[in-house]
């Protein structure tokens, strides 16, 4: 923490008591996320890939030498005071779902255990419309989609009873395909198509809505609408909790929009973009169909049109050929392989290639995220100039297509984002934004 507090991060909230961590879908990413959580409270291991527990903050001028963890400078809950629950549609408890998700060692697990087999999911609010691939073993019924929804108000809040405040992170399965149709234009149209079982509300929009209407932040970690309708934005600032998504920023499209930016302000132009994945986890399984698979697919290509602005350097970027991959290939399990080959040309058009093989881990690369997530959404749900914004663009930095206001468009350069995000914690904390001018290190 600063020593003196400036006025405006005086009203931010403190950071006390137990922050629950609702999570409908817990499978291999939630499943990661938590036992990581746990091992590293154990001291079995280090927050590695996350930003709240491992990343500094400059503030200042360079010549201060000023930079703190971020976590001493931001009242962000600590790992210690992090609860866990949530929803899926298969049985067992936390062990046996982490165990099938086959992303860390055996004998890793194997110490945890208690603490994993202690959680155990709510039968969750599915519609098989949405994804086919995977058959439910423990759902809720109702008589409609208001009476499904109501019923996960009633979890949240039992959930509440036993924690101080709470967030709710979708780490469910990618949703098929759908657009914004007319039920989901505003909040009264919404609450009526609950009633009336309208098949374009899909099961996470149902999460978002019993958790907006909780008061509660709402993160979607999936490329599924979710929240990014005008009804929840709507309920999103009614109500006070902000609103983030969409899709885990993690591995190829992390590279793309490290990549792209740079190809971008070299002015060097590009022919064509080619990118596969084997994936061989359960979410490789569910976008192995079509329906699916385009949800996701629409999430990775918005990236190069938006960073590479090809209306504006038609020379260097009109008609480049974009193309996305992900193949279902069982053998690999949760270590993804992702390639890109990047047909690019410089001085005079003389062309050149860009390979990449990223051989990661999937949900290694997701856990972190969405810890940080968690824990940067509650503290914008405790701090006045963030919460009733609804969509919070400052954690744009965490996702593949970021939610943004109507008409603005999303910014997608992993540098531009970092630097956002950072600038937003100064301004909430009262500090100087770093805008990287530096003209007064040079003056009398
Ligand atoms: N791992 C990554 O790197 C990454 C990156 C970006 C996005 N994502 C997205 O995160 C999500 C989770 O990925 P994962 O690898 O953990 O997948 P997973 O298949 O291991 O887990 C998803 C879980 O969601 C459950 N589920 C499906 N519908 C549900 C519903 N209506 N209610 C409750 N639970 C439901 C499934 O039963 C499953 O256990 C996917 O949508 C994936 O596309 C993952």
């Amino acid at each position: 923490m600063t020593e003196s507090p400036t006025p405006q991060a005086a009203a931010i909230a403190p950071a006390q008591g137990k922050l629950g961590i609702m999570i409908p879908g817990m499978g291999a990413v939630a499943t990661t996320l938590i036992a990581g959580v746990e091992a590293v409270r154990r001291g079995m291991a280090k927050p590695i890939g996350s930003m709240t527990q491992m990343g500094t903050i400059r503030l200042g001028k360079r010549t201060d030498d000023n930079t703190p963890l971020i976590k001493d400078f931001a009242p962000i809950a600590q790992l210690e005071d992090l609860v866990f629950t949530g929803w899926d549609i298969f049985g067992g408890n936390l062990y046996d779902a982490a165990k099938t998700a086959h992303v860390l060692d055996r004998d890793q697990l194997e110490e945890m255990r208690p603490f994993l087999e202690g959680i155990e999911p709510m039968p969750a609010a599915f519609d098989q419309r949405y994804i086919k691939r995977l058959e439910p073993k423990k759902i809720k019924t109702g008589k409609n989609k208001c009476d499904l929804a109501n019923q996960i108000r009633n979890d949240i809040a039992e959930f509440k009873a036993k924690t101080d405040r709470q967030v709710m992170i979708w780490t469910g399965s990618t949703e098929i395909y759908i657009t914004e149709s007319a039920v989901h234009q505003s909040l009264a149209a919404f609450e009526k198509g609950l009633v009336e079982d309208d098949e374009n509300i899909a099961p996470s929009m149902l999460y978002a809505w019993a958790c907006l209407k909780e008061g509660v932040p709402f993160i979607n970690g999936a490329p599924n609408l979710s929240c990014d309708i005008p009804a929840l934005r709507e309920l999103s600032k009614t109500m006070g909790a902000p609103i983030a998504g969409k899709d885990f920023k993690t591995g190829q499209t992390f590279i793309k929009t490290v990549l792209a930016p740079a190809l971008k302000v070299r002015q060097l132009g590009l022919a064509g973009w080619y990118s596969t994945n084997i994936l061989g986890n359960r979410d490789g399984e569910v976008l192995d169909d079509p329906d699916n698979f385009k949800t996701k697919e629409e999430s990775k290509l918005g990236v190069l049109e938006y960073i590479l602005q090809p209306d504006k350097n038609p020379d260097l970027y009109k008609d480049f050929y974009h193309k996305v991959r992900i193949n279902y290939y069982p053998p690999r399990g949760d270590n993804k392989e992702g390639w890109d080959n990047i047909d690019l040309f410089g001085w005079l058009g003389y062309p050149m290639q860009l390979k990449v093989d990223f051989l990661c881990r999937d949900s290694i690369l997701a856990a972190p995220l969405a810890l940080d997530l968690c824990l940067y959404m509650d503290l914008a749900a405790r701090t006045p100039a963030l919460k009733n914004l609804g969509i919070q663009e400052w954690l744009s930095f965490y996702f593949k297509a970021p939610d943004t206001a109507p008409g603005v468009y999303p910014e997608h350069d992993l540098f531009i984002q970092n630097m956002k995000l950072k600038n937003t914690l100064r301004h909430i904390m009262g500090e100087s934004l770093v805008t990287h001018l530096g003209l007064d290190y040079y003056g009398e």
